[in-house]
C-alpha cells in the first residue's frame, strides 16, 4: 500500500492487540501495508517483553513502514493477577532477537501515542463503530480482559474478536498442555472465555502447521527492513532449533492474521467448542485449554488445520510487499 494513499473505503477496520515480539513484528508488518485493512489502531500489552519494549518495537515497526498515522495505546504492564513472565529465550531481551531497530528514535516523537490506555481505547472505538471492528490479539488477553471487566460488550459490539493463543491436541509451547499467550495471563484468557469476549481462535494446532526456514526470508527483497526481519527470524530460528528440533520458525502470529482475517479459506478444519482456561496455581496446568461443562458459557470457533503452503505463499508475498513499502 503506498503509505500516503488513504485506505480503500471498504478496507476492513481492524484493531492489533500486540506483545511485539518478533512473529508480532511481521504481524504488524503486513497489517500495516495490507490494502484490504484500515489498520485503526494498535494497543500494547506485556507479554514477550516488557511493556516499554513491546510500545518502543510497535512504533518503530509502523514508523518504518510509514504507518507514524496509526495510533498506539499502551495497555497492561502485567498479567491481572499474576507476576509478569517474559520470553527472553524466544524474542531477546527486547523483543528483536537482538536486532537494533536503529535510526527512529527521533521519530518516534511523532508516533500517534494515545493517552487512552487501551482498554479504553478498544472500548470508545468498538463502541462508536458497533458492529464494523475486527479485533485480532496476539499476545497475553490482559487488555481485551480488562475491557471486559470495565463492562464493554466486545463480543456484542465488534464484527468480530480473534486470538491467537491455547493449543487443543498439539503439546503446548510452554507447559505440555499451555501455549504462551494462554500461560502468562490465564486469568484474562478465562475472563474473556466466559465472557464470550471471542469469537474465534487460532491455536498452536493451526499455527504450527508451517515451518518458515531461512531461505524462505532470504527469498525477500533486498531491503534494510528485509535485514531487519531475516536476523530478527533467524534468532527465533535459533530458538526453534533449541527447543522444537526443527530447522526453521513458527510464525505464529502474522499465521493467524492471513489465515484468519485476510485468506480465511486457508483455514482447513475448524470446531466449535465451549472452552474454559485453568486458572489453578498448579504451574503445570494454569493456562492449559479444556472443554467447559457449562452449558450457558458462549462457544467458540477454533482452527485446527491450515492449508501451510498456501499460507506460507501468501504471507511471504505480503511481507515482501511491507519490506518494499517506501520507508522499508
Ligand atoms: C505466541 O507466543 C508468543 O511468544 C508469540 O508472539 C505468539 O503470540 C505463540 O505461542
Ligand atoms: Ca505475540
Amino acid at each position: 500500500m503506498d503509505a500516503d494513499a488513504p485506505p480503500p473505503t471498504d478496507a476492513r477496520p481492524l484493531i492489533l492487540d500486540v506483545d511485539t515480539g518478533i512473529d508480532d513484528m511481521i504481524a504488524l508488518l503486513i497489517a500495516a501495508t495490507s490494502p484490504e485493512l484500515n489498520l485503526r489502531g494498535v494497543t500494547c500489552v506485556a507479554g514477550n517483553v516488557e511493556i516499554h519494549h513491546v510500545a518502543r518495537n510497535t512504533g518503530k515497526i509502523l514508523r518504518m513502514v510509514g504507518r507514524g498515522d496509526v495510533p498506539v495505546s499502551i495497555g497492561a504492564a502485567r498479567p491481572l493477577q499474576r507476576r509478569l513472565r517474559t520470553a527472553p529465550d524466544t524474542h531477546g531481551p527486547t523483543g528483536t532477537g537482538y536486532v537494533e531497530l536503529r535510526g527512529e528514535d527521533r521519530q518516534l516523537g511523532t508516533t500517534e501515542y494515545t493517552a487512552i490506555p487501551a482498554s479504553r481505547y478498544l472500548g470508545a472505538h468498538v463502541s462508536r463503530h458497533p458492529g464494523r471492528i475486527s479485533v485480532l490479539a496476539l499476545g497475553p488477553l490482559t487488555n481485551l480482559a480488562s475491557a471486559v471487566q470495565q463492562g464493554i460488550d466486545l463480543a456484542g459490539s465488534t464484527r468480530e474478536v480473534i486470538w491467537m493463543g491455547g493449543t487443543l491436541e498439539e503439546r503446548g509451547n510452554t507447559t505440555e498442555t499451555g501455549e504462551w499467550n494462554a500461560c502468562v495471563d490465564p486469568e484474562a484468557a478465562e475472563t474473556c472465555l466466559r465472557a464470550g469476549a471471542v469469537h474465534r481462535i487460532m491455536p498452536l494446532d493451526a499455527t504450527q502447521d508451517v515451518i518458515f526456514t531461512m531461505d524462505d526470508l532470504r527469498a525477500l527483497p533486498d531491503t534494510h527492513l528485509a535485514g531487519i526481519v531475516r536476523d530478527a527470524v533467524r534468532f527465533y530460528v535459533g530458538f526453534h532449533q533449541k527447543a522444537d528440533g526443527i530447522d526453521g520458525a513458527y510464525l505464529h502470529d502474522p499465521v493467524a492474521l492471513v489465515s484468519s482475517i485476510l485468506r480465511p479459506d486457508l483455514v482447513t478444519e475448524e470446531v466449535t467448542e465451549t472452552l474454559a482456561c485453568d486458572t489453578s496455581s498448579d504451574p503445570y496446568l494454569a493456562g492449559s485449554l479444556y472443554r467447559a461443562e457449562d452449558e450457558s458459557r458462549p462457544s467458540v470457533k477454533v482452527a485446527t488445520a491450515i492449508d501451510p503452503e498456501a499460507t506460507r505463499e501468501e504471507l511471504l508475498t505480503r511481507l515482501a510487499r511491507a519490506v518494499s513499502a517506501p520507508h522499508g
